[in-house]
């Protein structure tokens, strides 16, 4: 998917450095120069190895086998659909998985070779890849996947690929849990937000275990001792967004809520462990009309499917496409209205940095409040408390600098003040009118905070852009904002 205009000086910068020239109007008769050396990643402020410049990766076709739910053991199949934006001599993925034991360059053997400290699969094509040509590559891949520890969370939180073992009742289970770069420890991507694709995937597992994943599932195929269930992706979403779930699973469907794009039926079902008690159930019995209620202030609803799929470690909760992935000691009706307002930011509206995620977990964070007033609850009451959290804890201008912010107190509660600000000054009806307009506009694609602040002036004008500008910019604690309505 393209990637939103961000960051120009430091693409200008790379591209200095990287000696290339602009992508050419018109085809070249011979490949224009590209050294070997020129491999960029794409600069993230918060995670600078991540990704690479000038590859644009449209569709992972993923083909994933769990002989063995309960062991890290995996083996997979992608073909990433990928253009190029820049010439590129190489392709290079984030990979942290499994032995890798083929690549394929539209088909033909190409060389590989794995680069360990940079967590990076080198794949050289027959022939320089040149701006705008699409080529299809397959990465095929056994073994254990890399572990990779979240330098986010003060207790270590190992990202991606998930093992629980067979015990205590349950039958042993897999499943993804990858933000902010989790998913190259089972899948070689271009694991930064910047660079969504759509996604089809296909789980095959042992009989009496489900396959459930993001998107929205076609047949399920029976192989011989084998069952293998297909999920289409079909809007383009983050990279850690991607939802992969196995295990003995209940698969509880409802009728579909018309909240998507002009009425649009959205599927619902949700993937209950088998055994789940209803005291963990009954945190979803809401869904549908949180789908009612945050359509109505975001727009709507971005996929053709929602519901969960609960876990039993304790684990934080993760938005995963489509298909929220929601721990049992999570499963209550905050965070159930918190990962679902995070389909609108984060899944199909999404951060172009990781610098800049307070766009998901403040948005998110409002959604509690939102959800709160349209139970009859205080609102002001709910701001109140997060305000004294923060004239506590310390606060922060709202870009992230460094890892150990991105999910910090100024990023959820912070961040949803600020949009309380915004309201405020701009008043309910002009602030839901943006907030359509917003998802409207950055709806699978990427934005960054400056982006977001210059969408809010041409909306709502400078008043309201200040307010908003104030809390995402001042190092202190701005004063509690009180809308009136
Ligand atoms: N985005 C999650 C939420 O607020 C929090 C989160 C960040 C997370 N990184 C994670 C959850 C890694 C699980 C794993 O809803
Ligand atoms: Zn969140």
């Amino acid at each position: 998917m393209p990637r939103s205009t961000v960051l120009p000086g430091l693409l200008i910068l790379a591209g200095v450095l990287a000696g290339g020239p602009p992508a050419p109007a018109q085809p070249l008769p011979t490949p224009p120069p590209v050294s070997a050396g020129a491999a960029r990643t794409l600069n993230d402020p918060i995670f600078p190895g991540l990704g690479q410049l000038g590859l644009d990766v449209r569709h992972y076709d993923v083909a994933l086998t769990v002989a063995e739910p309960g062991t890290p053991e995996l083996s997979g199949a992608v073909t990433l659909t990928l253009v190029a934006t820049r010439p590129l001599a190489e392709v290079r993925l984030d990979f942290f998985g499994p032995t890798v034991t083929a690549v394929r360059w539209n088909g033909q053997a190409a060389p590989f070779r794995m680069e360990p400290d940079t967590q990076k699969l080198v794949v050289t094509p027959p022939a320089p890849l040149l701006p705008g040509q699409e080529a299809r590559l397959t990465v095929e891949y056994q073994g254990t996947p890399g572990v990779i520890l979240d330098p986010d969370f003060s207790t270590p939180l190992r990202l991606g690929w998930q093992a629980v073992p067979a015990g205590e009742g349950g039958a042993g289970a897999n499943f993804t849990l990858s933000e902010p770069q989790g998913t190259h420890t089972f899948l070689p991507t271009n694991d930064h937000p910047s660079d969504k694709a759509t996604f089809t995937t296909r789980v095959t597992v042992p009989p009496g275990f489900t396959a459930a994943a993001s998107g929205l599932e076609g047949a399920v195929v029976e192989g011989s001792g084998t069952r293998t269930f297909v999920f289409t992706q079909a809007e383009p979403i983050p990279t850690y967004a991607l939802a992969v779930h196995v295990n003995r699973f209940e698969r509880v469907t409802a009728p579909p809520v018309p909240v998507g794009a002009n009425g649009a039926p959205v599927v619902r079902r949700d993937y209950f462990p088998v055994g789940t008690p209803d005291s963990t159930r009954s945190a979803y019995a809401l869904t549908d009309e949180m789908l009612r209620v945050l359509s109505g202030w975001f727009g709507p609803y971005p996929f053709g499917a929602y519901g969960v799929a609960v876990v039993t470690p304790p684990l934080p909760a993760l938005e995963t496409a489509t298909l929220s992935t929601m721990p049992v000691r999570s499963s209550n009706e905050r965070v159930a209205v918190h990962e679902l307002a995070h389909q609108w930011f984060g899944d199909a509206v999404t951060p172009a940095t990781w610098a800049d995620v307070w766009l998901n977990e403040g948005f998110a964070t409002y959604a509690e409040l939102l959800w709160t007033e349209a139970q009859g609850g205080d609102g002001q009451a709910v701001a109140a408390h997060w305000y004294a959290i923060l004239a506590q804890g310390g606060t922060r201008s709202l870009v992230a600098t460094q890892a150990g912010q991105l999910f910090d107190r100024s990023a959820y509660q912070r961040g949803a003040l600020a949009l309380h600000a915004l309201r405020a000054a701009v008043g309910d009806a002009a602030f839901r009118a943006f907030l359509h307009a917003y998802t409207a506009r950055f709806s699978g694609k990427a934005l960054t905070t400056a982006d977001l602040l210059a969408f809010a002036h041409a909306q709502v004008g400078g008043a309201g852009e200040a307010a908003l500008r104030t809390w995402v910019e001042s190092p202190g604690l701005p004063p509690l904002p009180v809308p009136s309505h």
